[in-house]
């Protein structure tokens, strides 16, 4: 069995998830009514967020996963960024969404927009759940954004120990 460390302090409960889900699902719809999307959620962290946020859009909506990896199994990222697996689908002249659990140094996310430009979208947005603004190394474009967050490592919603812990229906802090 694997040992896993208590969660020290819960930093966003499972209503206020709630309460900005449906927020952000609701300025997607706004902002493309009339229109489509196209999201592209970062496995495997962005999974949870993307499966509770399509059900708040009410724009006509397709979806798609990406797996990039700059963490592996260590709390602190490695700084190089690897395309694991790449989309299934075309995304030029689509608005598309990529949807993330978490930016951290923005890394990922600059990899992620430079790597989608050169497709050709219509739109391309990027809608992040927690953004840990102190940690920033390069500046990435947000334009849905959920809560800042301190520079503490975090687990639950998406967001994993090793693997574990992503289940969790709140964010909570472990160091
Ligand atoms: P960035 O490239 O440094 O912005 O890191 C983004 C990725 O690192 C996220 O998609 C997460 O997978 C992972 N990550 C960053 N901070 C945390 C954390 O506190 N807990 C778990 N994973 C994290
Ligand atoms: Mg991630």
């Amino acid at each position: 069995m694997i040992d896993i460390p208590p969660i020290k302090e819960i930093l966003i409960t499972e209503d206020q998830i709630k309460e900005k889900v449906k927020e952000i699902g609701r300025k997607i719809s706004e902002d493309f009514k009339g229109d489509e999307v196209f999201l592209v959620s970062i496995l495997r962290g962005g999974l949870i967020f993307l499966a509770d946020l399509i059900r708040e859009i009410d724009v006509p909506l397709q979806y798609d996963t990406i797996e990039i990896s700059s963490y592996g199994d260590e709390k602190f990222s490695s700084g190089v960024v690897r395309l694991i697996k790449d989309l299934k689908s075309n995304i030029e002249g689509k608005n598309v969404i990529i949807v993330e659990d978490i930016v951290d140094t923005g890394r990922s996310l600059h990899y992620l927009i430079n790597n989608f430009k050169i497709r050709n979208p219509k739109a391309l947005k990027v809608c992040v759940l927690l953004d840990k603004v102190d940690a920033r190394v390069i500046e990435v474009p947000i334009d849905y954004h959920g809560f800042k967050i301190p520079n503490r490592f975090v687990v639950g919603y998406g967001l994993d120990y090793k693997g574990y812990l992503r289940n969790l229906p709140f964010v909570g802090a472990m160091d």
